[in-house]
């Protein structure tokens, strides 16, 4: 028998796909079928009587007879996203069974869901059950969020559920028995990190839905002057938000709309877990595709969001997209067929830079904090970050038509933001020159964009803004001390930038170890924003069963950790060059890496005992980097192998710390398998 070429690569695949399995895919929320069904009673309590409630949870068949005015809350245990169906068996004659759901057991009723507009609480759905069958939600209201799903029966008589399901709707582009291949993973000797890189990884997964099921939006002009409405609001997801088969989104219940903002934050998350760009690229698309042609315009958010409401940064959120895009994909054919749109949106961003060499916000419009306007430090931070984005993009493209005005700019940004801005007492920089609040943002975007000129600069940001913490986080004092989980994404980065590594490992444990582990949570997903004091109540929102409980912008640790915990960093086009600088604060063993179209990048960072450290690290052939490793507290010797290359052993004699901090660092580095060792003299 002759075996044809495609029968021995599928031979070939098969033996791969066993001999690379997903390294610590115990820890992956993503279910493993789409058919769930729930997995406890809450709390063991019915309302009424309801017999063989129990049986319902698990995957088997049960019986549960709702019997006169009855009502069960079933627990998913983790949130999931999808339609339900309920599998009638015995019912008599005029029965209603209704179905309310939620993210929070905070929102757990039997007269509605938790909200997706901003008044009330959503309608039930209900059933009119005509005899045994199944009956299934219709797909306009498939709802992207909940754990918990309570049964409703208002009527006087007798109804048998034999099986709750949920068909589970997100990550609507892969194989229902694919939904756990990460290409990206995280390990460490902290377990509260693992559930953290995995949590975030799971947000942005149910983030990510069928286009054709975006928010219809049917009430956003309901605001808080909206008491006299009704209570319960319809609600319907039936919106076509982006081209393709998948579009990532704000959040799993709500807005299910495309944010640039968030996806600023869930877009690096996304590529160094699950590494799905062609979600990345479809909702970017649909972004780009709005562009006000005679301004330059990018849009605040994407379809249905109104056109007239605009934003400063979410525009340039927008240019940032495709920097990240390219960055994690190296697809220039993408930014190339982008580049006259970008520049086109750049421009329109340069044109409110007046004579303070500071742009001039004109639009209130942020990531719903106060005060946003006139020479804001944020949104001038994220316009010098973007600049040198668009730099970088033009030197990939070899467009030199841009490039020495754009350096103009971002050094005129630069140098008219630490005059006008920054405030050596304080050792922060103002909102803008007429108040002296010190946003979180502004100083966090400072540091991330480099706006900052020193590393004392620097210092003094992480150590103020380290010292506001709360019992729950760290607080937005631009939004009415409201702690923002988005916004805090950034701060994380900003320590990590500053030296700081114990603050990143103390923020992330204090901040998203109580999105995880306070009862109101998930236990799985992170939520869109809270009070300073636990309360979970978001300033921006009136109605706080809005507020949602899975929210990409949300999931900073995920690339966080990988980036900087365990140092892999891609530095451009896909990881062509990269530099491996792990930051072990006081954890012992990391264990990290991802893939991209290039290969597989890893590293093993382990503290070794009295300051040495190991580091073994693996980057694809073909690229190039560098490696570093902060200063050590001890003198020793430091050597650097490439494992069966060749490339001769350097070998360094390392002189203790003596407080200056930084790193050792090696460059000139080609991708390959390397070893690190570092052990102190003594
Ligand atoms: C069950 O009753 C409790 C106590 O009255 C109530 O808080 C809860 O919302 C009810 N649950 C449902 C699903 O009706
Ligand atoms: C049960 O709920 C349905 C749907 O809202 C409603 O039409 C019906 O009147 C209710 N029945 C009772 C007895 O409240
Ligand atoms: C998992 O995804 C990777 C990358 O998309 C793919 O190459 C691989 O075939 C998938 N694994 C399996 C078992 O199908
Ligand atoms: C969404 O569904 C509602 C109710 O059926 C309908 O009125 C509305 O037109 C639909 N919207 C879209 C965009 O299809
Ligand atoms: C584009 O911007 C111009 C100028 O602000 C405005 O008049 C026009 O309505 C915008 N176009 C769209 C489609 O929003
Ligand atoms: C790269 O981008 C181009 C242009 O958008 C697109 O057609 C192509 O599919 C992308 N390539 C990959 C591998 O995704
Ligand atoms: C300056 O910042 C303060 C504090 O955020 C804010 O109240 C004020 O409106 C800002 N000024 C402008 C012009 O936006
Ligand atoms: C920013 O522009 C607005 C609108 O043109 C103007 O009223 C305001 O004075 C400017 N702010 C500053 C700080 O120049
Ligand atoms: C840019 O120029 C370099 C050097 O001439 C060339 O190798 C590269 O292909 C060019 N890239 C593009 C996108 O034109
Ligand atoms: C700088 O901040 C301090 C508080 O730390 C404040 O007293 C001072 O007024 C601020 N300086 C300026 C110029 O606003
Ligand atoms: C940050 O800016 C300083 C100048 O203030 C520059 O020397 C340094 O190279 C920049 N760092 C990065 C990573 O671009
Ligand atoms: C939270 O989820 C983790 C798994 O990620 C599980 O081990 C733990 O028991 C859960 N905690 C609670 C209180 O349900």
């Amino acid at each position: 028998m002759t075996i044809s070429a495609p029968l021995v690569w599928a031979l070939f695949s098969a033996m791969l796909g066993i001999a690379f399995a997903v390294p610590y895919e115990e820890y992956i929320l993503a279910p493993a079928s789409r058919t769930l069904h729930p997995v406890a009673v809450y709390q063991d309590k019915v309302n009424g009587t309801v017999t063989g409630a129990d049986t319902l949870a698990g995957d088997s068949l049960g019986s549960a007879f709702f019997q006169g005015v009855s009502a069960v809350t079933y627990d998913f245990g983790k949130n999931i996203g999808g339609i339900v169906s309920l599998t009638v068996g015995n019912v008599d004659r005029g029965q209603y069974i209704g179905l309310t759901y939620t993210e929070s057991s905070l929102w757990i009723s039997g007269i509605g869901s938790d909200a997706t507009a901003n008044y009330g609480m959503d309608e039930p759905l209900w059933f009119q059950p005509t005899g045994p069958g199944v009956y299934t939600v219709d797909r306009s209201h498939e709802r992207g969020g909940f754990r918990y799903l309570s049964l409703v029966h208002n009527t006087t008589g007798d109804i048998e559920v034999t099986q709750v399901t949920t068909h589970f709707t997100a990550m609507p582009h892969w194989a229902e028995d694919q939904l756990k291949n990460y290409t990206g993973y995280f390990h460490c000797d902290d377990e509260l990190l693992n559930r953290i890189f995995y949590a975030g990884a799971y947000t942005d997964q149910l983030c990510t839905i069928d286009p054709h099921y975006g928010d219809a939006l049917v009430h956003l002009d309901l605001a808080d002057a909206a008491a006299n409405q009704a209570p319960l609001q319809t609600w319907y997801s039936n919106t076509t938000i982006t081209n393709g088969s998948s579009a990532l989104v704000d959040g799993a219940k709500r807005d299910r709309l495309v944010w640039p903002g968030d996806m600023s934050i869930a877009v690096p998350a996304i590529a160094l877990s699950t590494y799905d760009l062609v979600t990345i690229a479809n909702s970017l698309d649909s972004l780009y595709l709005l562009q006000n042609k005679t301004t330059g315009l990018l849009p605040y958010a994407g379809v249905p969001f109104p056109l007239s409401t605009w934003s400063a940064t979410y525009h340039l959120y927008s240019l940032i997209g495709v920097a990240d895009y390219y960055l994690y994909s190296g697809n220039l054919t993408y930014v190339a067929d982008k580049w006259d749109q970008w520049k086109f949106g750049l421009n329109f961003s340069l044109g409110f830079i007046d004579s303070s060499g500071l742009m001039n916000v004109t639009s209130p419009n942020d990531w719903l904090r106060f005060g946003m306007g006139g020479h804001n430090i944020e949104a001038n931070s994220i316009l010098y970050y973007t600049i040198n984005q668009g730099i970088s993009l033009a030197q990939a493209l070899n467009d030199t038509s841009v490039i020495s005005r754009w350096q103009a700019y971002a050094a005129g940004v630069k140098s008219s933001a630490n005059n006008l801005l920054w405030n050596s007492t304080a050792g922060m920089y103002h909102d803008n020159e007429t108040t002296t609040l010190m946003p979180q943002d502004g100083n966090s975007w400072a540091i991330v964009s480099n706006l900052t000129e020193t590393a004392s600069q620097r210092r003094a940001i992480s150590a103020n803004l380290a010292a506001r913490w709360t019992a729950y986080g760290a607080p937005a004092v631009e939004a009415a001390n409201a702690v923002s989980p988005f916004i805090s994404g950034f701060e994380l980065d900003a320590h990590l930038l500053a030296g700081n590594t114990s603050a990143a490992l103390a923020l992330m444990r204090l901040e998203w170890g109580f999105m995880l582990d306070d009862p109101r949570m998930t236990n799985s997903t992170f939520i869109e924003g809270y009070e300073d004091n636990g309360v979970l109540h978001y300033a921006p929102y009136s109605d706080d069963p809005r507020i949602s409980h899975a929210h990409g912008w949300a999931t900073g640790p995920t690339s966080t950790l990988v980036e900087y915990i365990a140092g892999i960093q891609i530095l451009s086009a896909g990881g062509q060059t990269w530099r491996v600088a792990p930051k072990l604060g006081d954890l012992t063993t990391v264990d990290a890496g991802f893939s991209t179209t290039l290969g597989s990048f890893s590293a093993q960072p382990n503290a070794t005992g009295s300051g040495g450290v190991d580091v073994d690290f693996s980057t694809p052939r073909g690229t190039l980097g560098t490696v570093a490793v902060p200063y050590p507290s001890c003198a020793g010797v430091l050597t650097l192998k490439e494992v069966n290359g060749a490339c001769g052993d350097v070998t360094v004699d390392v002189e203790k710390d003596t407080g200056s901090g930084g790193d050792i660092e090696i460059d000139g580095l080609i991708g390959g398998v390397w070893q690190l060792r570092f052990s102190c003299s003594n």
